[in-house]
């Protein structure tokens, strides 16, 4: 299995992601209220997030050629969020700025590194599918896709790189049931184990059934290979024949908070780059195993030289 040796590995790889840009308000406590309680936090901030944009960033991190396309309002958060895609060296062009308001994520981390996130839309839900699908031209090699947009923009965008022949990730966060008969034949789809219950109605809970949800998966979408986000566990794939489970990395839980995102990014790029899948998940896996060892969503992304010095 080739390891990662140079930090410019995938500099050659055009890359873009269709999906949500989000303002991240973080707040720590050592647990979290029950209904109708009020308890005390310890810290708070506002972070970079989005699930889209969590995975550009971990794209442009690795040192890929990364393009985002989605929207925010011409509003604070929306100008933060863009002029941080710019420092992270992403090419923001694919990012409308009229929506009504910027996506939103509250975000509750308790003493075990463990989040609730719940989601306001905003913009994110107002992106143009034609015109999100017309960002999609012959220069890219990947695109990557969530589920934080609308299921129009998702199968066209989906579908209009199918069709040009991009390698083509489909990340299933959030957890939501998602016509995945619309978009046949990508290169990967993963979902983790609460998308994985969304989607097929089996909790990856044993190799039996991680067989089981696999198989569906692979039936409705036709996808070249199914990645399920197994958390501590690792991650199993499955190419319509064999299930192979790789362990995770051991690593102290700070905040899980876009470690699946870290993950994606890292598996979609090791894969394109490699052509093997077993290589890409086990990169991924230790992509994930950084995310979660640091605070915040895009802050979280490691670099290759991060992922070397796990190796
Ligand atoms: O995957 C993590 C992301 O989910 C957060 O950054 C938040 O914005 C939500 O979209």
């Amino acid at each position: 299995m080739p390891s990662v040796r140079c930090s410019d590995m995938y500099k050659n790889i055009h890359a873009a992601v269709v999906g949500s840009i989000n303002m991240d308000i973080v707040l720590n406590m050592d647990r979290v209220p029950e209904v109708g309680e009020n308890v005390l936090g310890t810290t708070y901030g506002y972070a970079c997030g989005g699930k889209g944009a969590n995975q550009a960033t971990g794209l442009a991190r690795l040192g890929a050629q990364t393009k985002m396309i989605g929207k925010v309002a011409d509003d604070a958060n929306g100008r933060r969020l863009i002029e941080n895609l710019g420092k992270n060296g992403i090419d923001f062009s694919g990012v409308a700025t009229n929506g009504t308001q910027t996506g939103l994520a509250a975000i509750i981390i308790d003493g075990d590194g463990r989040n609730r996130i719940a989601v306001y839309e905003g913009a994110n839900s107002e992106i143009d599918p034609d015109e999100a699908a017309d960002c999609i031209d012959d220069s890219l090699d990947l695109l990557l896709v969530q589920f934080e947009t609308s299921e129009e923009v998702v199968v066209k965008c989906v579908n209009r790189a199918i069709e040009k022949g991009i390698t083509t990730v489909i990340d299933c966060g959030p957890a939501k049931d998602f016509a995945l008969e619309k978009m046949q034949g990508a290169t990967v789809i993963s979902p983790n184990e609460s998308e994985t219950k969304a989607l097929t109605g089996i909790s990856p809970d044993d190799d039996s059934s991680i067989l089981k949800a696999s198989e569906i998966l692979k039936k409705r979408s036709n996808a070249q290979f199914v990645v399920l986000k197994l958390g501590e566990r690792g991650c199993s794939v499955y190419d319509g024949e064999s299930l192979k489970v790789l362990p995770s990395y051991e690593t102290n839980v700070v905040d899980t908070t876009a470690a699946g995102d870290s993950f994606t990014a890292a598996l979609a790029l090791e894969y394109k780059r490699s052509g093997d899948i077993y290589s890409a998940c086990d990169i991924a896996n230790k992509a994930g195993a950084i995310a979660v060892s640091r605070m915040g969503a895009d802050a979280s992304m490691p670099t290759v030289k991060d992922i070397e010095k796990l190796i």
